[in-house]
């Protein structure tokens, strides 16, 4: 079989980075471009030297030259880690492009553009105007473990902690055993700021540090319950409180409520692995899990425990793979009819 031509817009950031990790490694995609808005023309390696031994002289192109490549290729897999803000009318542009070529990009945004059902639902969240509402009809947004196949033909995937969230909350509600209001604790690792050093998220404020921010008004968490309410039909509270960790990769999200009936731990703990039999990423294990355990793959890792009517879940995942480009290429890899499992399934490294 050829290999599928794959484009990736946001450039230098930590996604895009790790989105060329997956696609330098995977059996079908081969890269055929990255676009940098601030950098085109300079080696893709001084951005990610960790990937230079992979990366030969590739360079980073400019709109232009991935404009070229979308109109030129019959078929190309598209990814996008550009800021929200951004990627809604960047796609937009290439998929007009592509439209009047005659060629067929399939999407998957990591970012939260496509995210939401209405440019009105967007704004409210982001507090501007979404960039391409005519767009939103064309994505759906899941976590892969939660939907077999998307309707539509490009696809939105959610945050890194409505990811973690999310795989750790609909199989309580999909199997109805809890009161639909959530109280969930996230923590991320550093990478999740993205690039740019800012305040709060610097180094030296984060390192040997645990705080939390943005309480209860995060703005994962419209998505969170869309995402649920899609999965699951319940339209639940989730009541959400994200920490900064001290560490570059990584989330671990522990999500509590009340129990319809009481269930001891071994039971809940058969119907997790049940309700996630037949998803090769999701991992249930009777130990607690550990973010070492899952970064840099696109393993997620769940527990729980209960104690009466109340029960814990617990899940880690890695914010840049499982949260963001590995979901991604999870997507990919179903929109392109290829094995979901498709260059995906290199554990984690351990000791990161
Ligand atoms: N970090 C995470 O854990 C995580 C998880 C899930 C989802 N996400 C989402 O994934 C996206 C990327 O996140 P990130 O953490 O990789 O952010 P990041 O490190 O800040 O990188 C974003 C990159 O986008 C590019 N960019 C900036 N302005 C642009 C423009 N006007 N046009 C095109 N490209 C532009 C920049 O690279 P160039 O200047 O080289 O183009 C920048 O390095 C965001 O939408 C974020 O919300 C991130």
């Amino acid at each position: 079989m050829a290999r599928i031509p794959t484009l990736i817009l946001g450039g230098t950031g930590y996604v895009a980075g790790e989105l060329l990790r997956l696609v330098l490694g995977h059996p079908q995609f081969e890269v055929a471009g990255i676009l940098s808005d601030s950098q085109p023309g300079e080696p893709v390696a001084k951005a990610f030297p960790h990937l230079a031994p992979a990366l030969g002289d590739l360079r980073f192109l400019s709109e232009a030259d991935i404009t070229q490549r979308v109109t030129t290729l019959p078929a190309c897999a598209l990814f996008s880690a550009a800021p929200h803000g951004v990627s809604a009318a960047l796609i937009d542009r290439l998929l007009a492009a592509a439209a009047a070529a005659g060629t067929r990009p399939r999407v998957v945004d990591i970012s939260a553009d496509y995210r939401y059902a209405t440019p009105e639902a967007y704004a409210a969240v982001y507090k501007h105007a979404h960039g391409a509402p005519a767009r939103i009809a064309e994505f759906t947004c899941a976590v892969p473990e939660h939907l077999a196949a998307a309707p539509t033909p490009h696809v939105a995937h959610p945050g890194c902690f409505a990811t973690a969230t999310l795989l750790a909350s609909v199989p309580l509600l999909a199997l109805d055993l809890v009161v639909p209001t959530l109280f969930v604790s996230g923590v991320t690792g550093s990478t999740g700021s993205g690039r740019k050093p800012v305040e709060g998220t610097h180094h030296p404020t984060r390192h040997s540090d645990l705080y939390s921010y943005n309480a209860l008004v995060h703005r994962h968490i419209p998505e969170i319950t869309a995402c649920a309410a899609a999965a699951t039909g319940v339209t639940a509270d989730f009541a959400f409180v994200p920490h900064s960790g001290p560490f570059a990769r990584g989330i671990h999200a522990t999500v509590q409520a009340t129990l319809k009936r009481a269930i001891d731990t071994p039971t809940l703990l058969a119907q997790l692995r049940s309700y996630y039999a037949h998803s090769p990423f999701v991992r249930v294990t009777d130990a607690a899990p550990r973010v070492k355990d899952v970064a840099g793959s696109n393993y997620a890792q769940l527990s729980a425990a209960t104690n009466g009517r109340t029960v814990a879940v617990l899940c880690a995942i890695d914010n840049l793979n499982k949260g963001a480009a590995g979901g991604a290429v999870q997507w990919m890899n179903r929109l392109f009819d290829l094995p979901e499992t498709a260059g995906l399934t290199a554990p984690a490294a351990g000791w990161t």
